[in-house]
């Protein structure tokens, strides 16, 4: 096979350091590619007022697959006040780097898979019957509508007046806000498109079918959002019985989802909902297997970008470490969530046997895995530092 190109965003903080072990581990696996770097994040919002460069677009635009550390976000004053000085007072507005790469190129699609290893002495247990301690197994995967929703930025604080006026059209607004002044207004709108929500169902399904899930769970809140979570609940029942009678269908509320979280996780395989209750509904879920340091992604747009990166951010507290000890575990699955992508589906899995062994094998942990604080002197205590992490899955993998 040809070799692969493959964008790499390093971006801030601990995103640059956890990405080049990646490469690293896909080097051992010996994945044959080639990595062109593309400049993002804090550094070029100080340099050139703009944290996404328009050559960065270009290069994801070409090669349509990109790895992705993390980015630092800071409120606007602050990102004002760190602009090189003769960029500044011209009309700078920061904004986030990795939200506007999943607009830009409508990554619409997210998919968070949680599951946990065994072993991992971060996996979640619970009392079970007779004062038992169960360990349940989560093998979940979110399937998160990545653009629209609450996220979408369509909101308003003193809306203008034609906004309002369209508001009052309404009987419930004018029934139960109609005498609120309307500079003490602020709406944020829920908009859900019929387009999107059939393909981020449609993908979950897919995935199901796909990967031996015997069921998808829409986790919204139809009884109460009757429109938005309404329309995906109808949009499931239809696409699972012409397309998918043999997966079953559930419906949760995000609320009570939360609730059940540490009763009975086990029993959920794919699960799909809008953009702010995925985005819940996947960190409650990483929480069970781990946490920040084992929470992997994939966004992908309907032209086939694909952008794969962890979900914890630049954590820059840790960034400046003389010897790094963040986990790289959720930067080395992403790179999978990668390899499966474009079908090299041995590669991953022989990558995945090797972090399985090392968490199984427990002697070498990272300080999130031995519940400790973070600080330089975790090394001293005990804790492996993020490279040594990489060299023991990297001595475990079978290539
Ligand atoms: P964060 O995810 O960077 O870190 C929160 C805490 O989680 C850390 O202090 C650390 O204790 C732990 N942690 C994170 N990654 C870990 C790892 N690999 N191994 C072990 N422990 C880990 O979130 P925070 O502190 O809220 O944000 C820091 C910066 O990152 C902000 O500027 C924020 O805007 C940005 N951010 C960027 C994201 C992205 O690039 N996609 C996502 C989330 C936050
Ligand atoms: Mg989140």
């Amino acid at each position: 096979m040809s070799k692969r190109t493959i964008v790499t965003l390093p971006g801030d903080g601990i995103g640059a350091i956890v990405l080049e072990q990646a490469l690293r581990v896909l080097d051992a696996a010996r994945f044959d590619a080639v990595y062109i770097h593309g400049d993002i994040g804090w550094e070029f919002w100080r340099k050139e007022g703009n944290p996404l460069p328009e050559r960065t677009l270009e290069l994801i635009r070409k090669h349509r697959i990109a790895l992705f550390g993390a980015i630092t976000s800071k409120p606007n004053e602050e990102a004002k006040a760190e602009l090189d000085p003769s960029l500044q007072g011209k009309g700078y507005i920061y904004s986030s780097p990795i939200v506007g790469l999943r607009q830009y190129f409508d990554l619409d699609i997210c998919v968070r898979p949680c599951k946990s290893y065994k072993g991992n002495p971060l996996n979640f247990i619970r009392r079970g019957r007779n004062n038992t301690i169960e360990e349940p197994l989560v093998d979940v995967v979110i399937f998160r509508q990545n653009t629209e929703c609450l996220y979408s930025g369509v909101e308003w604080t003193n809306p203008p007046d034609n906004v309002y006026q369209a508001l009052l059209s309404h009987p419930k607004f004018r029934d139960n806000f109609g005498k609120v002044p309307v500079n003490e207004l602020s709406v944020s709108t829920r908009i859900f498109t019929k387009k999107a929500t059939m393909r981020i169902l449609e993908a979950a399904f897919e995935y199901a079918a796909a990967n031996g899930y015997k069921s998808v769970t829409v986790c919204e809140k139809p009884n109460v959002v009757r429109e938005t979570s309404g329309l995906m609940w109808k949009l499931a029942k239809e696409i699972q019985k012409t397309s998918y009678p043999g997966i079953k269908l559930l419906n949760t509320n995000i609320d009570a989802q939360m609730m059940w979280l540490t009763k009975n996780p086990e029993d959920y395989g794919v699960i799909v909902a809008g953009n702010m209750f995925g985005d819940i509904a996947s960190d409650g879920f990483a929480g069970l297997i781990g946490g920040l340091g084992f929470a992997c992604s994939a966004q992908f747009s309907a032209d086939g970008i694909a952008v794969f990166e962890p979900t914890h951010g630049s954590a820059p507290k840790y960034a400046g470490y003389k010897i790094p000890i963040v986990n790289p575990i959720a930067m080395i699955e992403s790179a999978c969530m990668m390899l499966d992508y474009i079908g090299e589906t041995g590669i991953s899995s022989s990558i995945r046997k090797a972090v399985a062994t090392v968490i199984a094998e427990g002697k070498v942990r990272t300080y999130d895995m031995m519940k400790m604080k973070g600080s330089p002197e975790v090394i001293a205590m005990g804790a492996a530092s993020t490279i040594t992490m990489t060299d023991e899955i990297i001595s475990k993998l079978k290539v």
